[in-house]
């Protein structure tokens, strides 16, 4: 196609940490190594529209959200350009529509950051590929990694692969700071694994995650934290790859309730899980240990819990849900996702 004028479509997943990134040094370097899954249908899609004009030093863009105009996403948008310009020169050389929509609903208390960064990168990837067509698929991933990632932080586990790694991390060859890299040594029972999303509480975010890193500065446990993160990536690895159901379940709620906890333990101090958020983790630990089903929890820096289990107990899991846990989401509702595999052109 042309370079002065045309569109590139693609959708990105967001994605759900086992080992959570809390805590980032300058320019979005992660204070420890994270790993989380891919999801599959809670995604963003979006058109990027772009056409060429005359530099004049500033950037030009509209903003589309679900078709509809959407002002209120320009302050990000344009300090996200501004992170990547360097990175970018033709940056200030086109006009870009940016148009939005995700298919998780409006409000959910789902982050849209994620998905809604790597949308973005992997967009103006196919620009830059466009006016570079020799470039490979690793660059192409890699440095939309690194572009997502200058975005929102977690936006760079978005981009390609199931399960992602992101932050060095001794034992893991090729890991890096500056941008995720799909790890693929992993047991077939992962590779369907279920994550279906309670949504517990559907308001705005009580805590910006930005505000959240910004805690773990002077934060009096903040170093054992992360020399935790890197003994804990070690040990799911090694899950990850036997289909070690009860190590994976250990690590991945301790990891839930140790972001949490220094949350509870920072300065200034935030709850952010709900009544009904325990209520849940009861229900879980209480069926799991009645049963033995393989299945647990993990959260994001919110109410919502995400329960995670293998493909072949989710007919029992989804009863389960339905009879004891539904009761305790706003509104009865959830989100019936599973692992993904990143970006995808549309
Ligand atoms: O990408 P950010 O800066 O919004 O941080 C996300 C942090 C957590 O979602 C709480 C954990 C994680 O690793 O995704």
């Amino acid at each position: 196609g042309s370079a002065q004028n045309g569109s590139f479509s693609w959708s990105a997943p967001s994605n759900i940490a086992l080992v959570k990134y809390w805590g980032k040094k300058a320019n979005q370097i992660p204070a420890n190594p994270s790993i989380s899954f891919t999801l599959s249908d809670c995604k963003t899609i979006t058109t990027l529209g772009f056409s060429q004009k005359e530099s004049n030093g500033a950037f030009s863009f509209n903003l589309l959200f679900e078709g509809q105009p959407k002002e209120s996403f320009r302050p990000k948008i344009e300090k996200f350009f501004e992170r990547v310009a360097v990175y970018l020169p033709f940056l200030k050389d086109y006009h870009f529509t940016i148009d939005t929509r995700n298919t998780f609903p409006h409000s959910s208390g789902i982050a849209s950051s994620a998905s809604g960064m790597a949308a973005m990168a992997v967009n103006l990837m196919s620009l830059e590929r466009l006016l570079n067509p020799d470039m490979t698929d690793d660059y192409f991933y890699q440095k939309a990694s690194f572009l997502a990632r200058l975005g929102s932080g977690s936006a760079c586990r978005s981009v390609k692969g199931s399960t992602v790694i992101w932050g060095t991390h001794e034992g893991t060859p090729g890991s890096t700071d500056l941008f995720g890299i799909p790890f693929t040594d992993v047991h077939e029972v992962f590779t369907t694994y279920q994550d279906t999303i309670l949504l517990v509480d559907k308001g705005e975010k009580q805590v910006s995650s930005t505000l959240g890193h910004d805690l773990m500065h002077g934060h009096p446990y903040a170093e054992r934290r992360f020399a935790q993160a890197h003994e804990n990536l070690t040990a799911i690895k090694q899950s990850l790859a036997t289909g070690d159901l009860d190590s994976f379940i250990k690590i991945t709620e301790s990891e839930a309730l140790t972001l949490h906890a220094m949350m509870m333990t920072s300065q200034p101090y935030f709850i952010l899980m709900k009544p009904n958020t325990l209520e849940i983790i009861n229900k879980i630990w209480q069926y799991r240990a009645e049963t033995a089903v393989p299945v647990c929890f993990t959260l994001d820096a919110g109410a919502n819990v995400h329960i995670l289990y293998p493909e072949n107990v989710a007919d029992k899991v989804l009863q389960f849900i339905k009879k004891e846990l539904v009761g305790y989401c706003q509104n009865n509702q959830y989100i019936c996702d599973k692992i993904g595999v990143g970006a995808s052109s549309i």
